[in-house]
């Protein structure tokens, strides 16, 4: 009789696992997109994640973690519910990227790679996210936002305050 395999994700997510580690072939290649669909679901890379997914690939639970250190994507703390990150990176650094973090900082009282007292945001700083010709670009979870002004930011962070994000729509 077949045991079923002990998990903590979902069973969706133990099935595209069970099938991705069958995709590459070196099992270890899928290391990092399993941490980011595990993220996904558990919200961050937990000690449980990092145990269960260096299992799945037949790594040490070190291996995992110093990828964690390396991937700034990579959460080991729980985000809000949702995630502001501000690219500093050149071309937004040189469109005020940095006033865009700052006013953030100031409008949500928290700094980089905290969370707002009720859960709703986190704010971090992060590298190139692919929008330089529409700088100063941001992501709010999966979702892109660019030509960015305070006021633009003010905005953006009162809709989905109010339930009004992109996703949230
Ligand atoms: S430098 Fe900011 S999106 Fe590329």
């Amino acid at each position: 009789m077949a045991t079923e395999k002990k998990t903590i994700f979902s069973p969706e997510l133990a099935a595209r696992f069970d099938k991705l580690v069958t995709l590459y072939p070196m099992r270890r290649s899928a290391l990092v997109p399993m941490l980011l669909y595990a993220q996904d679901e558990v919200g961050y890379i937990s000690k449980e994640v990092v145990a269960e997914v260096a299992e799945r690939l037949g790594l040490r639970e070190n291996d995992v973690e110093s990828v964690l250190s390396y991937y700034s994507m990579l959460r080991t703390k729980p985000a809000g519910k949702y995630n502001v990150q501000v690219c500093t990176n050149i071309s937004c650094m040189l469109r005020d990227g940095y006033g865009i973090l700052e006013h953030c900082k100031k409008r949500l009282g928290i700094d980089h790679k905290e969370v707002t007292a009720d859960g709703l945001f986190s704010l971090e700083e992060v590298e190139c996210i692919g929008a330089c010709c529409w700088a100063p670009a941001i992501q709010v979870n999966y979702d892109f936002y660019d030509e960015l002004t305070p006021e633009k930011m003010d905005q953006i962070l009162d809709d989905y305050k109010a339930g009004r994000g992109k996703e949230t729509v």
